[in-house]
């Protein structure tokens, strides 16, 4: 037998402060509920719109309805507006003087044919995806830096996409801006897990495939649907919220604390079903 210490505790987020963008709905909702589950203290969720079926305060309602000693709070904030990261950051600053774990989910995408690409868009994409995060990183450092320890370092997680590690869709409905924005996001974690490893902060990349959500649904459904992508998946389905809490939970927790620099596609293996995705 070897003495693993404190097994009990491995996959448990027991008093950590997390923050996640884009946590008003879809795969950063599923994040900061396996957080709470896992028995963080504290989840903020960070989106731009409070109200409506889909804004923060339906959200913190909902999480604050588990079971749990936890807590969910919303702080809006466009995160592609580098003000807008600084006063999140102040706020956080104010109320915990610590952040344990980020997640820089919210992300955007846009999907057209090649030339005639508007550069709106394409700054868009870039703006949240790539810059935002960078900012994200770059200015709760400090708030992430006190929190960590050699033994337990802080953690930040970039929601990038499949769609930085293959070519997944060009044509009429061509996504290369967006695949380029999680490509960068991929590397980006790498340059951060040197940068940041010494100061206690880990960096690693989650990779979604296909998971329904407001961002997702309207891709899906050009792509023929959801039977059909099911149907083109090794694993004949499409990703299920606990595959965002799985992986989310690990990286956040003890048992990823040794983990840098690293990407986790979550896609049932279908990146390595060549070709099918491009047929658009
Ligand atoms: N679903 C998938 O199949 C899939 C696959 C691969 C990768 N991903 C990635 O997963 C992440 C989450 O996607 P999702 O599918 O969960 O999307 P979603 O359901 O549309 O949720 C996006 C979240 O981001 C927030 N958001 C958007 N723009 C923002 C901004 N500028 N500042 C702050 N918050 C912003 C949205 O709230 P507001 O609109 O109120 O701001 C919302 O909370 C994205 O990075 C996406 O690229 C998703």
């Amino acid at each position: 037998m070897s003495e693993l210490k404190d097994f009990g505790r491995m996959f448990r987020l027991d008093g950590k402060v997390a923050l996640v963008t884009g946590g008003s709905r879809g795969l950063g909702l599923h994040a900061a509920t396996a957080f709470l589950l896992a028995g963080a203290e504290k989840v903020i969720i960070s989106a731009r719109k409070n109200e409506g079926p889909q804004g923060i305060d339906q959200a913190v309602e909902k999480l604050n309805k588990l079971n749990v000693s936890g807590k969910a709070v919303g702080i809006a904030a466009n995160v592609a507006d580098t003000e807008d990261i600084a006063r999140l950051v102040k706020k956080v600053e104010e109320t915990d003087g610590k952040l344990d774990i980020l997640v820089c989910n919210a992300g955007a995408t846009w999907g057209g044919p090649f030339e005639p690409t508007p550069d709106w868009s394409s700054k868009k994409v870039l703006d949240l995806n790539v810059r935002g995060v960078f900012n994200l990183a770059r200015l709760f450092a400090p708030l992430l830096a006190k929190a960590g320890t050699r033994q337990d370092p802080s953690r930040i997680i970039i929601v990038s996409s499949t769609a930085g590690v293959t070519v997944p869709h060009v044509g009429d409905h061509g996504t290369i801006m967006y695949s380029v924005s999680k490509a960068a996001a991929h590397h980006m974690s790498r340059q951060l897990a040197v940068e940041l490893g010494p100061r206690n902060i880990t960096t690693n990349t989650i990779a979604p495939g296909f998971f329904p959500s407001k961002l997702a649904n309207g891709l899906i459904e050009l792509l023929g649907g959801e039977e059909e992508l099911k149907d083109w998946n090794p694993r004949k389905r499409l990703g299920e919220p606990e595959d965002i809490a799985g992986v989310m939970v690990y990286l956040a927790s003890p048992a990823g604390s040794y983990v840098n620099g690293e990407d986790i596609c979550i896609d049932g293996g279908v990146r390595y079903a060549q070709g099918r995705q491009s047929k658009l």
